[in-house]
This record gives C-alpha cells, structure tokens and sequence, in this order.
C-alpha cells in the first residue's frame, strides 16, 4: 500500500546522511570498539511518525516506523496487560488561583488519580472547548461549567497546546524506553498527525487545530514533568510563535475519519465499493459514507458526507443520568449492557427516546447525503446490503449497534431504496503491534493507527465539500462504475 516513491524519497534521505557521515569519519584508525560504536552511529536515520487521537476523553497514541511499514500501539506504563495504561485522560490538572494558577496534563488514568489533590480541579473536554470557536454548536453551552478562567480563546488554545506537547514528550520518552535500544545512537527523524472530526477540517477549525499542534511540537521540546503556571505558560506559547519556528514543524492535522478507514482500505475486505464508518466516541458520533474504489492500480476514496454530534457515549450517559437521576457511570455501563444492581437496560432505553432519535437522526443525514452525490451506487437495486463499519470506545456498546441498526426499519429507510445494514468491526491491521494488549481492543486504536501512517501513504481522498453532487448535475457525468463518479470530475483538494 505504501506509496513507492515515498519509501524510495525515505531510502535515498537515510542513504544519504549514512554515505556523509561514513566520509566525514573515514580518515582515522579506530580500535574495534570505537569501530562498532561508529557502526551504529553510521546506521541511516530512523523515520517515527505518531499518530494522535486526540480524542474528547481520552488520548491515544500508535507510532509507525515508516521504513519497515511497521506500526505499534503506544504504552505508557509497566503493566502490559492494563488497556488504561494506553490511555491518556484528554483533561487538565489546575490548582491554585489567579496569578498561581498551576496547571499539570499528560497522565495515564492511574497517575491522575495518584497526582491528583483534594483541591484540584479536573478541566475535561479540551478538545470540544477548542472547536466550539468555529462550529458556534448550540450544544456546547455544557463547557461553561468547568473553570471560568478557560472560556478565552488564548486559553484553551494554552490549555490544548500544553496538553499535546506533553502527550508528544510522553510518547517520544516511551518508545525511546522501550526500544530496547533499538534506536539509541541512531538519529531519529520524527514527524507527527493529530486527527481532527471531518467536519471541523471543512470548517475554520482545522487551521486552529494545526496551529495548535505546530505550537506543541515545539513546547514539547523544552518541557519537563513539573506543573507550568498559566501566565508562564501564556508567555512560552507567544514567544514560540513570535520567533516563527512553529510554521516549519513537520506536523499534520488530518481527517479522524480518513485515519479510521486506513486498517480497512489494506486489509483484504477492501473491495470497490460504497461503505459506512461511524466512530462512536466519548462525547461525539462521527459518521461518514465513502467510495472505495482504485484508479490504475491506486486506492482512492471520495468521501460524500460527515457528521459529527455530540452523541458520543459519556454525552448520551450524562443526559439519561439527568432524565432519570441515575448516577452517570451506571447508566454507562448499560449502555454496553453491563447491569448494576436495578438499572435495567430497558429502562435506559424508554428514557433514551430522545438521544436514540438524534443518533438515528445523524444516520440517516449520512446516508442521504451519500444518495444525494452517488444516487445509483448507493441504490438497493445494486447491493443487497450496506456494511457499516463501527469504532471508537463506544462500538463494542450494544446500545449503540441496536440504535444503528435499527435506524433502518424506523426510518423506513427500504423507501428510499438504501440497503439493509451489516455491522461490522474495523479489521485488526497485519501491520500493527498491539503492545501486548488483546486485538479485541484494536477498536479503541483504529484511529491512532490511521494517524500513525503518513500522509504519503494513505489513499487518495476528497472530503464532502470537494465532491460535487451528482444529483444537482445535469447532464449526468459519465460513470465509470455505476455510481462513480470520475475522480477528474471532483473538485481539487485544497
Ligand atoms: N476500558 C475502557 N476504559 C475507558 N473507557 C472505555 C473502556 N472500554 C470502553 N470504553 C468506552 O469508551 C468511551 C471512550 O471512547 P473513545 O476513547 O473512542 O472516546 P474519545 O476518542 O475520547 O472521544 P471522541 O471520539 O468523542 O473525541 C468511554 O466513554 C467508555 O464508555
Ligand atoms: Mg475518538
């Protein structure tokens, strides 16, 4: 799948620096110990790109060694077996008040409960903070509650600024740890993707979100485990961006969703055709329909629609636990259909009308979209059935896969001649190492992974705004397949 000319660029890059080094350090008699000292140091660079799922809750981490088309999920702590050690809690630790207002950030769900004072305060949904600038989503009114102090922009950009650049010197000290020296005395070339919900990179958002990753690649560089006051912060933050490196960081933002597919477009299910992904978060749902297809020998995909609603787990939880009193946590937990002592999921289920209306709602917005670009390939007089990917925390959730599901019959769906759907899980890469954790975990770092791979070996994609709408074309373009439309015909990315 990796592009060759990438791996080719890549190769030629290492081989170069090695032939350099090897002429600079020719000249001298070495004993034989400073002759295999200077064998590693002559060993090419090794090229480690991360991939960020900055994700509403929790953060998490896959690096690819882009060479070997290798990936790995990141771990952060001792015990292999423990999934909330690769897990990093996307919230701020804040103590103290007004000029010594102190900040902590960059734990994995145990340390935050060992770092964690009486007194301090817990700033969760950063990254939801960060977007709602550009999205102007009703929705969003609950951020207000946390701390007063971060409702500027200046601040939350601090706060999510602080966040990544821990996240990156986090993930960097891990894999050099556990490397088992693998990389010691070669240079590493790193690079970095943080994935973005796909309706934010059509909108003002995505610039924010790649200033504010640029703006953490750098901090990270000069940061320790010590809290930051805020004002410090603040003024680290404008003097790395006044001096002009941020712009130069080789860092990308890049569509969570694009990401999401990546296990799937080279796994062997990958056949032309038109699919569903949902990622089913914590605070959002994130839908998108997409054309697979290939074009002389390349994979290609033109995304026709997405969606992103504050339908994810934890927000669909918080709002029954308020319907029915109930704490939270429970009724998340039968939201997988774990029962607790008298929470029933029936229950759950009568007082979740208006989240499963919305859910289903988010559903059917995606597919009509995707009718509306591709009429005729996304058609039940051609597929007998519709495969409708699910991640994300929540897609092992049987609350979420029945709502789905079922979206087909309440909404009559069989009338505008979609297919039935199949669920299924993203395929486990053949190229990922899961760091000892369970492949049935994969579904949690499906994204992470996408992410981990670089741009320059992903498909080919158009977003929904760079794809014209087929229907609202007269004439017709001509098909290639029934349903195509020509990729010529597509708008150019921007
Ligand atoms: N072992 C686990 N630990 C924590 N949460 C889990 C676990 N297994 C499933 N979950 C569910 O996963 C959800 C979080 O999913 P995920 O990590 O995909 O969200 P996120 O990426 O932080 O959010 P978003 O995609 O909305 O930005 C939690 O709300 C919880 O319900
Ligand atoms: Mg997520």
């Amino acid at each position: 799948m990796i592009k060759r000319s990438f791996r080719d660029k890549l190769l030629k890059i290492a081989d170069k620096i090695g032939v350099e080094r090897k002429k600079k350090c020719a000249a001298p008699k070495r004993s034989s110990l400073q002759r295999n000292q200077q064998n590693e140091i002559d060993l090419p660079p090794v090229f480690l790109n991360l991939g960020i799922d900055f994700g509403t809750r929790f953060t998490k981490v896959c690096y690819r060694d882009v060479a070997q088309e290798k990936s790995a999920v990141v771990h952060f702590g001792a015990n292999r077996s423990d999934i909330d050690e690769a897990l990093l809690p996307s919230v701020i630790l804040c103590s103290g008040e007004g000029e010594l207002l102190e900040l902590s950030t960059g734990f994995t769900k145990k340390e935050l409960v060992d770092r964690r004072k009486p007194d301090d305060q817990v700033i969760s949904y950063i990254k939801m903070r960060l977007a709602q600038f550009d999205l102007h989503d009703n929705e969003t009114e609950w951020l207000s509650r946390n701390h007063e102090v971060f409702t500027s922009i200046k601040s939350i950009e601090a706060i999510c600024t602080f966040f990544l650049a821990q996240v990156i010197k986090k993930t960097k000290d891990a894999i050099l740890d556990r490397g088992n020296g693998l990389y010691s005395r070669r240079q590493i070339v790193w690079s970095a993707n943080v994935g973005v919900p796909v309706e934010y990179c059509d909108s003002p958002a995505i610039d924010r979100f790649k200033r504010v990753l640029a703006c953490a690649w750098q901090l990270s560089e000069s940061l320790d485990d010590r809290p930051v006051l805020l004002k410090h912060l603040l003024s680290r933050i404008n003097h790395l961006k006044n001096n002009g490196t941020v712009q130069e960081v080789d860092c990308h933002a890049i569509p969570e969703i694009a990401a999401g597919i990546q296990s799937f477009l080279t796994s062997r299910e990958a056949r032309e055709d038109i699919y569903i992904f949902i990622d089913i978060g914590s605070g959002t749902l994130d839908g998108v329909s997409f054309r697979y297809y290939r074009r002389d020998g390349e994979p290609r995909v033109s995304f026709f629609s997405g969606k992103v609603g504050p339908q994810g787990v934890n927000a669909v939880a918080e709002k029954i636990a308020f319907n029915t009193g109930l704490p939270p946590e429970e009724v998340e937990k039968s939201l997988f259909n774990h029962v607790i002592g008298d929470v029933d999921s029936d229950f759950i289920v009568k007082n979740a009308q208006a989240e499963l209306k919305q859910i289903q709602t988010l559903v059917v917005k995606v597919l009509k979209m995707a009718k509306e670009k591709d009429p005729l390939g996304i058609s039940s007089d051609n597929h007998s059935n519709l495969k409708v990917f699910i991640g994300g925390g929540g897609g092992k959730s049987d609350f979420f896969q029945n709502t789905i599901l079922s979206t087909y019959n309440n909404r009559q769906l069989d009338r505008l001649k979609i297919p039935s759907f199949t669920l299924k899980q993203a395929p486990v890469p053949e190229d990922l190492a899961m760091a000892g954790f369970d492949e049935e975990y994969f579904h949690r770092f499906a994204i992470a992974y996408g992410l981990s791979v670089p741009p320059a070996e992903h498909a080919d994609y158009k977003l929904p705004s760079e794809i014209d709408s087929v229907a609202s074309m007269n004439p017709r373009p001509l098909m290639l397949d029934p349903g195509v439309v020509p990729y010529e015909n597509s708008k150019d990315c921007c």
